[in-house]
């Protein structure tokens, strides 16, 4: 038999489900760190009544609008594409803005609900809050030079490339830089030296394009000692991934692609 706190989940499950508004109450649990007033970081809860339908991002903007304004962290566009709100919720990868709150709600006990953890995402310097050093992120992703290299005149009309062509990298052109992946590989974590998955995708973006000239020159790059052979095929990458990019197979093809020397 349910209980009256049971059945209050599930209405308002229900409410989620068929559009109708009706407010949860829930904890926020947000890792909190200001380098400006203590060494270590540490837990704050904020609670909230909000539609469960509503977006993590939301509840992160009633917290910092309402309640506390120091609250920092990145985002920009909140529909998914531009990639800067990528941290750990509930202990896993996501985008903030593509998560929904009753996603990672889980079922109450006794009337309360376990709060949702937010934390900033692994393996790069937490600056303030959710907000972290980006810089090693997006060297690595300058290093594999992610630009199209083609060699010889300049053409006088469009480079044309089948559709079969197109379809070889079709899947890393989706990569939105968040760095969901990388920040999820526990190679990643150990040695920031690695050049991590999100780099790999990009190169592999270019690597594949029969339009580009450099693939040699990257797979050069990615042959070093912190390139592609750190991978341990774990996985983490391809389930952290917001945009469903295949990331480990991506990785696969470029050591394929070293081993044969065929690109
Ligand atoms: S591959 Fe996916 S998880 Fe990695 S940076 Fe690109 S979009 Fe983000
Ligand atoms: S705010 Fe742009 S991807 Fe989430």
């Amino acid at each position: 038999m349910s209980t009256a706190t049971e059945d209050k989940h599930s209405a308002a499950l229900d409410a989620a489900e068929s559009g109708a508004t009706q407010h949860v109450t829930f904890r926020l649990r947000i890792r909190r760190f200001n380098p400006e007033q203590a060494a270590e970081p540490v837990w704050v809860d904020y609670e909230l009544s909000m539609d469960p339908k509503e977006k993590l991002l939301d509840a992160l903007h009633k917290v910092k609008w309402e309640i506390d304004g120091t609250l920092t962290f990145r985002r920009s566009c909140a529909h998914g594409i531009c990639g800067s709100d990528a941290m750990r919720i509930n202990g896993k990868n996501r985008l903030a803005c593509k998560t929904l709150i009753k996603d990672v709600l889980g079922k109450p006990k006794n009337g309360v609900y376990k709060p949702i953890t937010v934390e900033p995402i692994k393996g790069l310097t937490v600056l303030k809050d959710l907000v972290v050093d980006m810089d090693p992120f997006f060297q690595a992703f300058r290093d594999v030079m992610p630009f199209l290299v083609a060699k010889g005149n300049e053409p006088t009309r469009e480079r044309k490339q089948s559709i079969e062509d197109r379809a070889r990298f079709d899947d890393t052109t989706k990569c939105i830089l968040c760095a969901a992946c990388t920040s999820s590989c526990p190679v990643f974590w150990n040695d920031g030296q690695y050049f991590g998955p999100a780099a790999i995708v990009n190169a592999h973006r270019f690597i594949f394009d029969s339009r580009d000239d450099a693939g040699e020159q990257r797979l050069e790059i990615l042959n070093e000692k912190d390139g592609v052979w750190r991978c341990r095929t774990t996985f983490n990458c391809t389930d952290a991934c917001p945009r469903g990019i295949q990331v480990t197979q991506a990785i696969q093809e470029v050591k394929r692609a070293l081993i044969t020397r065929r690109i």
